[in-house]
């Protein structure tokens, strides 16, 4: 029997994970890739910190050239996050030989093409399964049993904190803010939860899961993306009545032509598999020319789950240690389409104050700007400012920018309150 050696980087949550995983599922993992796969080195910042997982102390060390010079390790596992020094620990682990599996989505959006062709150089392996949606294996499904299909679509709730906030908006009928303080309170949101509620995350995941599905090269900077902060019980009020849900997609699509990479909070319809996706779950779903429809659904994060598919990579690794492939098949330089470019229908809430006419004057100015409208609903009455609320058909997104910019100058419209981008509406 042999035994494979491995340098943690980092013991925080998902470290502790992959440790409790390697101690409860020795057995399994034994059986399943024939080797003992053992920790050798833990790096961590503060080796005073106490832990709960139960590593013996002097595995621990503060210095990476520990790992880097012990030629005993042969797989680099870097759970610490941040860009540096992740990203240089990466390099040089790959430049000394050694294989890598990372959890480090916003490392790899960024500064992936690097990182893969240092692997490709040195002929190592690097593997990032955790990256995307944290348990759900859906990047290995991607690359390995749809190998044979052409990816068209890619729609996910790949943030659970965001997914988290909105059920619970939809549910208790209350507003953002007092949601993100008891998703705080929790655990389930950071102090800082800009990355999370801003669409950092999920803009993140998008770039490695529309990279991988449509085989490009495709750059973080170019992803679109918007976050939640502006829905409000009354969006989502609306979205029920007119038969959606409002969830955080990260969607990527590639149907000949540029490519659309954008992550915004949409309206889905109810009857929509990702519709029903609740709480802190994540779900990924995908359209494949073969294939059909399918869709992966599970924890996107925690500690055995995120765990789990590291461990899934270092088996991998460890299976294909002497006859190496190459994770990424991002061959082709693709580009994104400007956000101008793209189409969909839209919700569009607008206040404005109740005299006669607005109605007409605001449905011309859509006309003007190449927007047809599929319905109109108007609430409020008796008060002096209303909300009126339109659902577009299928309309260019630079052609509804003009017509926001035209229906601010109508001297009765007080705000543009919001508007949600609509995916797979009834008429499409
Ligand atoms: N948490 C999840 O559920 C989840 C899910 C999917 C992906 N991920 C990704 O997995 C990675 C790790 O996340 P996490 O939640 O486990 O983070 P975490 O709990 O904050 O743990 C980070 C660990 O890395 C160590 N570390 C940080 N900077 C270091 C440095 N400069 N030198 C040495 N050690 C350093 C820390 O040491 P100390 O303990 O001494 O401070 C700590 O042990 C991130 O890239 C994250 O995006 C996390």
């Amino acid at each position: 029997m042999g035994k494979v050696k491995i340098g943690l980087l980092g013991m925080g949550t998902v470290g502790s994970g992959i440790w409790n995983i390697l101690k409860t599922n020795r057995d399994e993992i034994l059986r399943n890739c024939g080797y003992e796969v053992e920790v050798s080195r833990i790096l961590v910042q503060n080796l005073n910190r106490k832990r709960d997982v139960d590593a013996p102390a002097d595995l621990y060390t503060d210095d990476f050239q520990d790992i880097l010079e012990d030629d005993e390790i042969e797989i680099v596992v870097e759970v610490m996050g941040g860009i540096e020094p992740a990203r240089e620990y990466i390099l040089r682990a790959m430049e000394a030989n050694k294989h890598v599996v990372s959890a480090n989505k916003a490392l790899i959006a960024s500064h992936g093409k690097e990182i893969f062709e240092k692997a490709k150089s040195k002929n190592v392996m690097f593997l990032y399964e955790a990256s995307v949606a944290g348990g759900i294996p859906v990047l290995s499904t991607i690359r390995e049993s749809l190998a044979g299909n052409k990816v068209e679509e890619v729609m996910g709730i790949v943030n659970g904190t965001t997914n988290y906030i909105l059920t619970k908006m939809a549910k208790d009928g209350v507003d953002f803010d007092s949601v993100l303080k008891e998703a705080q309170d929790k655990g389930y949101a950071e102090l800082d939860p800009t990355a999370d509620v801003e669409g950092y995350d999920a803009a993140h995941k998008l770039t490695i899961l529309g990279s991988l599905s449509f085989g490009a090269n495709i750059d973080f900077s170019s992803v679109y993306r918007e976050g939640i902060i502006n829905i409000t019980p009354t969006d989502i009020e609306y979205a029920k009545e007119l038969g959606y849900a409002i969830k955080l997609l990260a969607i990527g699509k590639d149907r000949g032509g540029d490519i659309e990479m954008r992550v915004h909070p949409t309206f889905i319809p109810l009857d929509h598999p990702l519709a029903s996706v609740g709480d802190v779950f994540n779900a990924v779903f995908l359209k494949g020319n073969a294939v059909g429809d399918l869709m992966f659904y599970g924890r996107g994060a925690g500690d055995m789950p995120t765990g789990s598919a590291v461990v899934g990579d270092i088996m991998d690794i460890v299976k294909n240690k002497d006859n190496i492939y190459y994770a990424s098949n991002s061959v082709d330089e693709k580009t994104v389409k400007p956000m101008e470019e793209t189409v969909c229908k839209y919700y569009i809430r607008i206040m404005v104050k109740d005299k006669p006419g607005v109605l007409g004057k605001i449905a011309s100015k859509f006309g003007e700007s190449n927007v047809s409208l599929s319905s109109v609903i108007q609430k409020g009455r008796k008060t002096p400012t209303v909300s009126l609320v339109f659902i577009t058909h299928n309309s260019k997104e630079g052609n509804i920018r003009k017509a926001m910019n035209n229906i601010l100058s109508i001297d009765e419209v007080v705000e543009i309150a919001n508007l949600i981008r609509v995916e797979n509406g009834v008429d499409e």
